[in-house]
């Protein structure tokens, strides 16, 4: 991705994270994950950036800040942390952009295939995956906080 972003259909632009996004991003996953959300002092260094192997991306409409994605990209797989669209931006293809931007990244860093963790209960987030071609490869009993099972989900890193 170039230092500006780039523009998906539908007006979205996704651009790298910064530290001046850590209150939306915060406010983004509290709304979005509610209990599994991270804490602000870790979604700070998330998007400033300092976690080595961490990339965040946000996703802008109209230069508001709507959703945010972040991967940890090690060479051959590359792992989906986190993806939350606002509840009003839903539906329009944000994620979907998200996810095709960090999948550019991951295929920059020599990433075969991209994994990720699903709340079981999770039935929208399960469906965008489903949509974008993910496949079920394993769970992961009693992974959240309250007690609910993930599913692990991957899928390819497309060629350039
Ligand atoms: C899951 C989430 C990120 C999807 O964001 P989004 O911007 O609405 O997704 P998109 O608009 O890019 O969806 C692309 C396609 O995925 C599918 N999809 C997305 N959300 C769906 C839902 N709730 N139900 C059924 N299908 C869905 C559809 O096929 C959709 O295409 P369509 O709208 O043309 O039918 C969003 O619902 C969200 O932030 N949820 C709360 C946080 C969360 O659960 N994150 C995932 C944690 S693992």
């Amino acid at each position: 991705m170039t230092a500006g972003g780039s523009t998906a259909a539908g007006g979205t632009r996704v651009r790298r994270a910064t530290t001046r996004d850590a209150s939306v991003v915060a406010a983004l996953e509290e709304d979005g994950l509610g209990d599994d959300a991270w804490s602000y002092g870790l979604l700070s260094e998330v998007v400033g950036g300092t976690l080595p192997t961490v990339h965040a991306l946000v996703a802008e409409v109209d230069g508001e800040v709507v959703g945010y994605v972040a991967g940890s990209l090690v060479v051959d797989v590359a792992e989906l942390q986190r993806l939350v669209v606002a509840a009003p931006a839903r539906r329009h293809g944000v994620a979907r952009a998200l996810l095709d931007a960090l999948l550019a990244l991951a295929r920059d860093t020599g990433a075969e295939r991209l994994l990720l963790e699903v709340r079981v209960d999770n039935e929208g987030a399960r469906a965008f995956y489903a949509a974008a071609g993910f496949a079920e490869v394993g769970t992961r009993p009693r992974y959240y906080r309250d007690g609910e099972s993930a599913l692990v989900l991957e899928r390819s890193v497309p060629a350039r």
